[in-house]
């Protein structure tokens, strides 16, 4: 098994968050997290998770990784829509996780999904050992994307999906206009003053920065998926990517 320093960090017995990302600047926003999440998105987000689940097409008993789990929504989503599936989710930020676990205690999916410490860049899991990956709303956040997607093709099996789903700017079409003003004005303005932290003007920046859908599927190309399809969601607010790891 690859030694990283998220395995370091658990070793030493610190619950601490790992550096590699943008994991401090969660641990901010971690117990407000989910509620901006359901008002900035207009209640949306849920469902854009829900179809990143679809395209995972999952089988009863398949043991599936959500990395940038953060709170652990996603997990959650998986483990209710396949109740035969297990769920291994991992972050850097220590407070997100712990939000996270909070959730899960006593609840239906306690035993099938398990949130650890750890940075999607540097996988402690062993090649080929899920049935699939996945990411929502957390690979923007990493220094080095193809680092983090090719760490999620290794760690799937052959033929199984790597699914990405990430906030986009839609630059054309008819609700390009009103996105970008949301992004850019109202987004960061209603994030700091619910969360009363500045984390929120940073969204519309590394919204700005990601690449265009046809830079990433490119890099996922690049990172050994094939067949990658891109799905805008809700006029291009969000994007979904779907690569396939080669047999
Ligand atoms: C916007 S949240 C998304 C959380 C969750 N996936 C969701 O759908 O709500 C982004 C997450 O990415 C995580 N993150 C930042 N850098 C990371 C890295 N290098 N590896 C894994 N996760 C990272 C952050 O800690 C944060 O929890």
């Amino acid at each position: 098994m690859n030694k990283t320093h998220h395995e370091e960090a658990d070793l030493d017995g610190a619950k601490q968050t790992v550096s590699g990302g943008t994991g401090e600047m969660f641990d901010e926003i971690a117990e407000r997290y989910d509620l901006l999440n359901r008002i900035l998105s207009m209640g949306q987000d849920q469902y854009w998770r829900r179809r990143a689940v679809k395209s995972l097409r999952i089988k009863p008993g398949d043991h599936i990784l959500d990395v940038a789990t953060g709170t652990g929504d996603l997990a959650m989503t998986i483990a209710k829509v396949h109740p035969l599936a297990s769920v291994q989710g991992i972050d850097p930020s220590a407070n997100m996780v712990a939000v996270g676990n909070e959730k899960l205690k006593g609840g239906d999916y306690e035993r099938r999904v398990t949130l650890n410490i750890g940075d999607g860049q540097a996988l402690n899991f062993e090649d080929n050992s899920f049935d699939g990956a996945i990411v929502s709303f957390g690979i923007r956040n990493f220094p080095d994307r193809l680092k983090g997607l090719q760490e999620m093709t290794r760690v799937t099996k052959p033929g199984r999906q790597v699914v990405i789903l990430e906030l986009s700017e839609p630059r054309k079409g008819p609700m390009a206009i009103a996105a970008r003003t949301y992004i850019h004005h109202v987004v960061p303005r209603i994030g700091s003053a619910l969360s009363g932290k500045k984390e929120y003007r940073y969204l519309q920046e590394s919204i700005a920065a990601f690449p265009s859908a046809e830079q990433f599927k490119a890099l996922m190309e690049t990172a050994g998926l094939e067949r990658v399809r891109v799905t805008p969601l809700s006029f291009g607010a969000v994007n979904l990517f779907v690569g396939t790891v080669k047999k």
